[in-house]
């Protein structure tokens, strides 16, 4: 069934035009550690639109259920009408404080998501609280350590678009370095940890409808940026990651997947 409860709080976001390039994700890395995953009752983190759950559904090898939690009604409410299936719903929450029992779910995630929270070990410890012995976390994140300069742009262009945020009030950090995902991964004391990794090697890093998109994106950012202070050093920063993507091409940012169990 798909419910909003507690109710709608008002919309605080509009649609970005990400482009879509960015935004898809990396399905080889997801196969490989989704793929053995019987995950029962699970619950999303930060799930925003659902994106994530799509793949969720797609890649694990089973779930029951799958609980949707994320403090941004409007993107909750996008998340809802995507979805028609009794056994996916949403609930409107800050991982910081879940407001579910200890021991609630045999499978926790959080994608894409760490580098928006103000809190992140309060939200992992939560994960953990949440989570059933012998359950699993799991945690995916894009890094800042690509092989390449086309990867290096991807993660420069997303760094951009946290600074523009984080001067605008919205929290947005730069993204972790793989080591520092790890860590916080680390000091939660799980067992079995394992990692997977993915680094765009193939795509096409000059390809015209990416190099369009990435454009239009570059140009909604620099508006934003017009109402942040020091808004010219922002634009500048802007122009010039323009240039040097439209001279090298962009590939996108490397992914880490990283699983464990509650012991
Ligand atoms: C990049 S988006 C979500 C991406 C989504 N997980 C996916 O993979 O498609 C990050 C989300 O974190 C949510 N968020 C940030 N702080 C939060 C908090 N304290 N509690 C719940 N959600 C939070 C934002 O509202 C936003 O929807």
């Amino acid at each position: 069934m798909m419910e909003i409860d507690p109710p709608l709080k008002e919309a605080v976001t509009k649609t970005e035009p990400v482009p879509r390039f960015l935004t898809s994700k990396p399905d080889e890395v997801f196969k490989h550690s989704l793929g053995t995953v019987c995950a029962g009752n699970l619950l999303d983190i930060a799930t925003g639109e659902g994106g994530f759950i799509r793949l969720l559904t797609s890649f694990l090898k089973e779930y029951r259920s799958i609980t949707g939690i994320d403090n941004n009604g409007y993107a909750l409410a996008t998340a809802c009408s995507a979805f028609d299936q009794d056994d996916i719903r949403f609930v409107q929450m800050d991982a910081q404080k879940l407001g579910f029992a200890q021991d609630s779910f045999d499978c926790v995630n959080v994608s894409a998501s760490l580098h928006h929270l103000t809190d992140i070990p309060t939200v992992l410890a939560e994960m953990k609280r949440v989570l059933k012995p012998g359950g699993r976390l799991v945690v995916s994140e894009m890094h800042c350590n690509g092989v390449s300069e086309q990867q290096d742009l991807a993660v420069q262009l997303h760094h951009l678009k946290a600074e523009v945020d984080a001067a605008l009030g919205i929290p947005h950090h730069k993204t972790f370095s793989r080591q520092e995902l790890v860590d916080y991964f680390k000091a939660l004391d799980l067992q079995n940890i394992r990692c997977f990794d993915y680094l765009d090697m193939e795509s096409d890093p000059i390809d015209p409808g990416t190099l369009h998109e990435i454009d239009t994106f570059i140009e909604w950012i620099l508006e934003r940026a017009l109402s942040a202070p020091e808004s010219e050093a922002l634009i500048r920063k802007g122009e010039s990651l323009r240039r040097q993507i439209y001279r090298v091409g962009i590939q996108r940012e490397p992914v880490v997947v990283i699983v464990g169990e509650k012991v």
